[in-house]
């Protein structure tokens, strides 16, 4: 499937068949993932798969969408907040494959560094906001990536996040940004209502 159309046929899907998602599609969606860019190549999205009829049964007490456990796989999409702290390595890791060649962010410890300055004092509100930037790209390839394997997928964000977490048996270092639920759609929704490209195209200049 040509990207272009992934991106038109991409559905919010909220009801799935019950038949089983093969592992190496699963794994396809992760990968999917794992290529996303991010800033400074912090790549600080981590994957929770949870797919037992025992943890679904679980994630029914985390969420009031009953959509989302009765998907057979949902992947909890979280960021390691301690990511945040690898901006060093992942700079001299970029510099070393060549990433910043004939630019400024080539020279290590000149201005180009204040990326880095910025980002050891950001506060850790600013710091989530922006791995949860970074993970929204990750989470929205294997959408797209589960379009083309001819899965359905919704990004869920209305369930409890400390109950999740409980379930997921993640530490405090993990924050569980998003549910995706995922399997063989049992629904084939028309196209969701876009504003017009009118009032999204403010201007050009
Ligand atoms: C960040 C984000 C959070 C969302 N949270 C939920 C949610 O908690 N529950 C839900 O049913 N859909 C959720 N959605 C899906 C949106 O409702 C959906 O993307 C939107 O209505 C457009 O429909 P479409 O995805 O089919 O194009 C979320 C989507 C995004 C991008």
């Amino acid at each position: 499937m040509e990207v272009l159309e992934a991106i038109q046929s991409r559905r919010s899907i909220r009801k799935f068949k019950p038949d089983a998602v093969p592992q190496d599609y699963i794994t396809e969606l992760i990968e999917a993932g794992r290529l996303a860019p991010s800033g400074t190549n912090l790549q600080p999205t981590r994957y929770v798969v949870i797919k037992s009829e025992d943890s679904r049964e679980k994630l029914k007490e985390c969420t009031p969408l009953p959509f989302v456990p009765a998907a057979p796989v949902v992947i909890a999409c979280c960021i390691d907040t301690k990511s945040i702290n690898s901006t060093g390595d992942r700079m001299k890791e970029l510099r070393e494959a060549q990433a910043f060649v004939n630019t400024p962010l080539n020279e290590d410890n000149n201005d180009s560094d204040s990326y880095n300055k910025r980002r050891s004092t950001m506060d850790e509100t600013a710091a989530k906001a922006y791995l949860s930037l970074n993970a929204a790209i990750a989470i929205d390839h294997i959408t797209l990536r589960a379009t083309d394997l001819g899965l359905g997928s919704c990004w869920v964000m209305m369930f409890d996040k400390s109950k999740v977490k409980d379930l997921l048996g993640l530490d405090d270092r993990y924050e569980v940004l998003a549910l995706l639920p995922i399997g063989y759609p049992d629904q084939s929704p028309a196209q969701r209502p876009r504003l017009d490209i009118k009032e999204v195209l403010l201007k050009e200049i």
